[in-house]
Parts: C-alpha cells; structure tokens; sequence
C-alpha cells in the first residue's frame, strides 16, 4: 500500500499517462507541490495533446469562448489572426508548448513517441507499466507509485464497422478513382463540421480534412447527420459579465442548487418554482432562436435539426459567425446537408453508399468523422479494470430513487434508448470508485465542460491534496463512492437524457457542461478551500467574471490548510 505521508509520498513516483491539456497541468502541479519524480509517457512527437503540431492545421478554432483553456501560471496570449475571437490551432499549440517549455523543460520529464500497451498493478505495490518506444519498438515495463490517467476522450477513434477502410476496400469502394471529386462526410458533431479526425483521412485521403476547409478548396461536399451539434451564436459578442460568469451556469441548473448566498435563493427560484422554471426554460428558448436568427439559419435549413441547447452538451461557441464558416458555406448551399439520415453501407457499386433513408449518395472518398471511443479499453485488461473499478457496469438498481425534481425540467425529449446499458463508476471523475481509499490511481480530463484550463487545474490540485493524504471531504468507503457515483450518473441521465452514451467514459466520466463552476466549487470545498472565488456582493457576484487567477495561489492554500490539519493533530 502506497505511503501518506506527504514527505514519503513527494519522494515516490508518479507516472502521468498523455501529454495533452490535462496532463501537461497535472504535472506542473504535482511538481510544484513538490513531487520529486514526476514522468509524463506520450505516443506524441511532441506536447498537446489534441493540439500537438502535427495534429492542427489551418484554419481550425478553439471551440470555447477566449480564455476559457487558460491556466493560472500562463497568460493566454490574444489570437494571432486578429480577426479571429477565439484562438485558433496555432495558438493553442504554441500556449501548450509554451507551457511545456517554461515548467517542464527538463527533458527526463517527458517520454514522447513511447506508446502505453497496458497498466497494471504491481505485486507488492504501485503500478507496471508496459510501453513500446515507437521509434525502436522495443518494449519495456517501467514501474510507478502512483498512476495519473489523462489520456483524453478524443484519441481513439470510434469507427462503425460497416463503414471501415477494411469494409470499404471489401465492398470494392473506388475512392479516387470517380473524376467528379466529392466527399461525403459522415456525421453532425463538429468534427463533421470542421475537422475530419486524422485517422480516417489517412485512410481517405493524405490530406487533412473537414466540409468547411475543403469546400473553401473548391471541393464537392455532402454531409449526413441525423442531428447535427447546437450552437450558440450572438449579433454582436455578449459583455463577459454575461458570457464569462456565472450566469449561464445559473440559468442551466446543477445537482445541488447551494443556498448559502442570498442570491442563490434566485437560483433556486428558477429552478424549483413554477414561475422560476418557465423563466428559465424561456431564456434557453431564446438563446436558441437568436442563435439561429444570429446565423441566418432558415427555417426549413436542415441545421435546424440540432441537439437542444438547454438539454445537450453537443453545443459550439460561434460567436458573432464568420463568413465562410461550416454554417455560412450550408447557407450559401456550397455544403450539401442530407439530414435526418445515417449512412448505412457501401453499396457495393464501387462508388456510392446507402443511407437509412434509402437514398444512394455517390462520393469520391469519405471521411469518417463518427466520433471516439474511451481511450482506456485498450490499455487495461478486463481484470485489472474490474479490480480497479474502471470499467463499465449496468446503472445501479438504487439509482430511479434520485429525483430532481426541478420545474425547468419540464418536456424533456426521450431518454437515449442505450442509457440504460452502462455506466462508469468515476468519483466525482476523478478516481475509480472502487479504489478511493488507496490514493495511489488517479484520472485527469475525464471530465466534460465548456472550460478545460479551469476545470484540468482544479482536478491537479484535488489529485495532489489526494495523492499526499491531505485531510479532505471523500466518500468513507468504496461503497459510498460507488453510491456516489451512481447518483451522478443518474443526475446525468435527468438532465441530459439523449446525451449520455454519445460520450465515452474517458470524456465524460462526470459532466458540468455550462454548470462547471459549480462543480469546481465542489472540489474546491472537498480541499477544504474557498469556494464561490470571483468576488462580489450578493448581487453582483452571478455577473463576476471568472477568470484562472482566482486559482494561482491555490498550492499556497492548500499548504497552509496542510499545516493548519497538521497543528490540530499534534
Ligand atoms: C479535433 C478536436 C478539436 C477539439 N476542440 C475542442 C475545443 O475547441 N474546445 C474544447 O473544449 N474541447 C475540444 N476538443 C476536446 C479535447 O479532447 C479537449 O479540448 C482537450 O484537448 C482534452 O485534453 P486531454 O489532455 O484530456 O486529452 P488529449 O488532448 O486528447 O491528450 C491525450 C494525450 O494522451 C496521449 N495518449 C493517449 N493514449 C495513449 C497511449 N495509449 N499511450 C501513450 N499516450 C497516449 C496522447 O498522445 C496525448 O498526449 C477537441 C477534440 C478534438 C478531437
Ligand atoms: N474546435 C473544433 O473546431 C472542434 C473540431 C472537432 C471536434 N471538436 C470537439 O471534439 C469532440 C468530438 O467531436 P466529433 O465531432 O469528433 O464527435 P461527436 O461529437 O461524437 O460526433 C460524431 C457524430 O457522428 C455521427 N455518426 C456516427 N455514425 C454515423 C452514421 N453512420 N451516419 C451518420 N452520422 C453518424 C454521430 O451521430 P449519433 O450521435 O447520432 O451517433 C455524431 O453526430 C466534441 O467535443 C467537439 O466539440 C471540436
């Protein structure tokens, strides 16, 4: 059993698995807590994650509004197009390698190219790791104290296997060679919109893709969805006192509604009561249809066929719009949309594929842009999953006695017909339920929100408070972590009814999508920490932006708490 005591801990070692946001944070901030032997493992060339160099190309954009992926010891520099509101690949990758270059310089720090075959535990105690380095292929097992999983919800793939390259060259698809170059694209998320994931393009074409970019090219380009991602989209940009606080997580409701602060008998009031709840559905209804009106979206537009703001979480951030933005180009008609559809198979014919429509749709290539799958499954054999806790199991027989019985939740659309098949058991998405007492396994970025900087920081430093065996507010046993965590995922089913399972587990272990600040402040209040940081009276403090310095000093916090602990035990 790993040690916790905080000076013992600092000297054992941590293996951090991916290099991406979540990780590159967690390792800064064990380091600066300390931690003497540190490690991050990436198949990468290089640090980002989904923003790493070679992943990014031209023209791609941060889908969050400005400042939302910052950390507090990095200022987010401005976009370098100045035309652009929000960042775009670029800066991201560069703000990722930046980071990496000012706090994790010392090249031991981080493997890259070293792929993570399987985890598992260790006889006596900690944690085997068996990677392959990818530029040798030799294959090693390195040994941790303690395991941080931040391999994201975004790195694996998720491909229908009646659409796979395998299948496609099966059914005798021709791909290239019809002279009238199109592409169908697969699916409604974003990627369908503007990025084709890479995977398939390798398989598609060697160039990256996506329907905006390559209709700008000059390319044919038909999409099919059955529903394609809502967005949220204004004339001009919304004052940050709106966007930027605390409002919207307000009007979108959470598990706990608080009432300690005077106005949170208004957050309660629009939710709970019947006056309250139609308010708040009304707000979200707008939002809606100014969002369509902002983009010029028409009424028989098959983009009109979207997921629902209040109750989804497939929703962008567009802004103002831009003029040859996805939305624009199917304006404009130079993006075919064929909605509500899926694509079924290759028909056979060398050249076309069926929809479940009936329809044939002839395409030069298709790209794939069908979403992911958890990038756990392949690193954890079915024991070590189940010993750990990790993998998936049917909701808990105790979970329809959660009710939340909230008046803004009037008429919500039917229940996904698989969210009834599984769920995972994360404690608060941060540790396998099953394996909260032994501090020693810990995952990062499994956690769904429109504010990843913010949200990644919060979770290093709950992982540090954990890790070191500082007192805080967990669950006394497995069990009630797993209780815990069966109440959350039921919470996730009431309030996302049709989004659950569209999510894998590595990416949606827990999901606060516009409500993420108060569940940070649930973390917050489990280190012992102050929560509810942007300040104001009891009237202003829902329009307080909230901004990553309210979290720079949080180490210092948190020592002090440490020490404060320490002082009442002796
Ligand atoms: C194209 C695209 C665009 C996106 N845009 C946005 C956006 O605009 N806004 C937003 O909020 N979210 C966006 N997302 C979601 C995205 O997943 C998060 O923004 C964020 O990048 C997740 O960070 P992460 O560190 O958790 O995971 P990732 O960035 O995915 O990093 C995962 C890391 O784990 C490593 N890894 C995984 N498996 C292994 C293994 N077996 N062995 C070794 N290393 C491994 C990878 O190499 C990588 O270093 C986007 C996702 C995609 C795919
Ligand atoms: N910043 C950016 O510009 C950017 C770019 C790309 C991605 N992202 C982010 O990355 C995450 C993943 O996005 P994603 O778009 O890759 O995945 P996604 O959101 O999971 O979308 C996959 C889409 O494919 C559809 N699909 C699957 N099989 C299909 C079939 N046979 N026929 C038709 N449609 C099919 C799915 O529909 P069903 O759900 O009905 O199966 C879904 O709409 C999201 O959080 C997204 O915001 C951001």
């Amino acid at each position: 059993m790993a040690s916790f005591d905080p000076d013992t801990v600092r000297r054992q070692s941590v293996g951090i698995i991916g290099a991406g946001a979540a990780g590159l944070i967690t390792a800064h901030i064990l380091l600066q807590d300390g931690f003497e032997r540190v490690q991050l493992l990436t198949r990468d060339r290089s640090v980002g994650g989904v923003w790493e160099r070679r992943r990014i190309y031209p023209g791609i954009a941060l889908n969050n509004v400005y400042g939302e992926f910052c950390f507090s010891s990095l200022p987010m520099p401005p976009p370098q197009d100045p035309m652009q509101k929000r960042l775009g690949g670029e800066d991201m990758c560069a703000y990722m390698e930046k980071f990496a270059d000012s706090f994790l310089a010392d090249p031991s720090k981080i493997r890259f190219e070293t792929e993570v075959l399987n985890i598992r535990r260790a006889a006596d105690s900690g944690w085997e790791v068996e990677v392959e380095d990818l530029r040798s292929k030799v294959k090693q097992v390195l040994v941790y104290d303690r395991i941080v999983l931040c391999t994201g919800g975004c790195s694996e793939p998720s491909i229908p296997e009646s659409l796979s390259p395998d299948t496609a060259v099966k059914a005798g698809f021709h791909g290239l060679a019809i002279p009238d170059y199109s592409v169908l694209v697969v699916g409604g998320g974003k990627s369908a919109q503007e990025y084709g994931p890479f995977f398939t393009l390798r398989f598609v074409f060697t160039t990256r893709s996506i329907s905006a970019f390559l209709t700008r090219l000059g390319v044919k380009v038909t999409v099919v969805f059955e529903k394609t991602d809502a967005f949220l989209a204004y004339p001009i940009e919304l004052p940050q006192c709106l966007r930027k606080s605390r409002f919207l997580p307000i009007m979108a409701s959470h598990s706990e509604l608080r009432t300690r602060l005077g106005v949170c008998v208004g957050w309660r009031f629009l939710h709970t009561t019947w006056l309250g709840g139609k308010i708040t559905r009304a707000f979200w209804d707008f939002l809606t249809w100014s969002s369509y009106k902002s983009l010029n979206i028409p009424e028989d537009s098959p983009l009109r066929n979207s997921h629902s703001l209040f109750w989804g979480i497939r929703t962008n951030e567009e802004g103002a719009g831009k003029r040859d933005s996805f939305h624009a180009l199917c304006n404009e008609g130079k993006i075919k949309l064929v909605a509500p559809a899926r694509v079924v198979k290759y028909t056979g014919d060398g050249e076309s594929l069926l929809l479940s429509n009936g329809a044939e749709v002839k395409a030069s290539a298709v790209i794939l842009a069908t979403g992911f799958g958890s990038s756990w499954t392949n690193i954890f054999t079915r024991e070590t999953a189940k010993e750990l806790g990790i993998g998936r199991h049917p909701p808990l027989a105790d979970a329809e006695e959660y009710v939340w019985d909230y008046t803004s939740f009037r008429n919500p659309p039917s229940s996904n017909p698989r969210s009834q098949e599984w769920v995972s058991s994360i404690y608060r998405g941060i540790v396998p339920s099953r394996n909260i007492h032994r501090r020693d396994f810990a995952i990062n970025g499994a956690f769904f929100t429109t504010n990843n900087g913010y949200a990644f920081e919060v979770m290093a430093h709950w992982i540090s408070s954990y890790f070191l065996g500082d007192k805080m507010r967990l669950p006394s046993s497995p069990e009630e972590a797993t209780k815990l965590s069966g109440k959350n995922a039921a919470w996730m089913r009431r309030r996302f009814p049709e989004m659950l399972l569209w999510v894998n587990e590595s990416y949606s272990s827990d999901l606060a999508f516009w409500s993420w600040p108060q569940a940070m402040d649930d973390l917050l209040e489990d280190i012992g920490v102050p929560i509810m940081r942007s300040g104001g009276n009891w009237l202003t403090w829902p329009f307080k932006i909230i901004t990553p310095a309210e979290i720079k000093n949080l180490r210092e916090e948190r020592r002090a708490k440490r020490e404060a602990d320490l002082n009442v035990v002796n």
